[in-house]
């Protein structure tokens, strides 16, 4: 069984993620590193959106946002998590999915810090505009709060809102796809038992 995978699925699923997601870029997919992020709500009901993948350190997929947000409020209450990534037929290559789920944790502000420093300046002054998932009465009020963070931080670096920063998924299941003909895809679950990865093949 392991010889039948180890044609298409390593060991590793790090280093096969790694893999794909660098076949992704190079095929210059559009936002390779997007993300669907999917929560569960306090009532039990499931909420996906897209989110951008902003690195994989310490074996913890990471990604930023602003903690007040639907899904800030739902990972704080049931912090478990599922992210699934696309990368659709192109050239020659065939559709590639993978599903991970696990627990997340919320990264220091060190690390929130660290990454918010990188973003362009209109980025970080939006971050201070925007309550996310909060209802807008309108456009204008938005850009309202946009022109006043401006103001505030003329002349000055643009400091981290408090409410916003950044989530890591920790897995603890893989799922990786690959679209074959006949709808006879190939399909791996890697399952983490006492620190080992283990791989079992699925049905397409
Ligand atoms: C391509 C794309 C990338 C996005 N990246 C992010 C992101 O990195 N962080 C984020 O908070 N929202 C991002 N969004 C917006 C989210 O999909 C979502 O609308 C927002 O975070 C509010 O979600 P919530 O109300 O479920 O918390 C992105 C949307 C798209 C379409």
């Amino acid at each position: 069984m392991g010889t039948d995978l180890d044609k298409l699925f390593s060991k590793d699923p790090y280093a096969l993620f790694q893999t794909w997601f660098k076949e992704a870029v190079n095929a210059k997919l559009p936002e390779p590193n997007a993300m669907v992020l999917s929560t569960i709500s306090d009532s039990g009901r499931p909420n996906s959106r897209v989110v951008l993948l902003k690195g994989v350190t310490n074996n913890q997929f990471q990604f930023f946002t602003n903690l007040h947000s639907q899904k800030g409020h739902e990972i704080e209450k049931n912090p478990q998590a599922c992210l699934l990534f696309f990368w659709p037929t192109l050239g020659h290559s065939l559709g590639r999915q993978v599903r991970i789920d696990g627990s997340v944790i919320k990264l220091s502000d060190e690390e929130s810090d660290a990454y918010f420093a990188t973003r362009a300046r209109d980025s970080q002054l939006g971050a201070w505009a925007s309550h996310q998932s909060e209802v807008l009465d309108s456009r204008d009020t938005l850009e309202k709060r946009f022109h006043q963070a401006k103001e505030r931080f003329e002349g000055q670096a643009v400091t981290r809102p408090p409410h916003w920063g950044g989530l890591a998924l920790i897995p603890e299941r893989f799922e990786f796809w690959i679209g074959q003909d006949n709808r006879l895809h190939d399909r791996c679950r890697y399952t983490l038992n006492l620190g080992v990865w283990a791989r079992q093949r699925l049905n397409p």
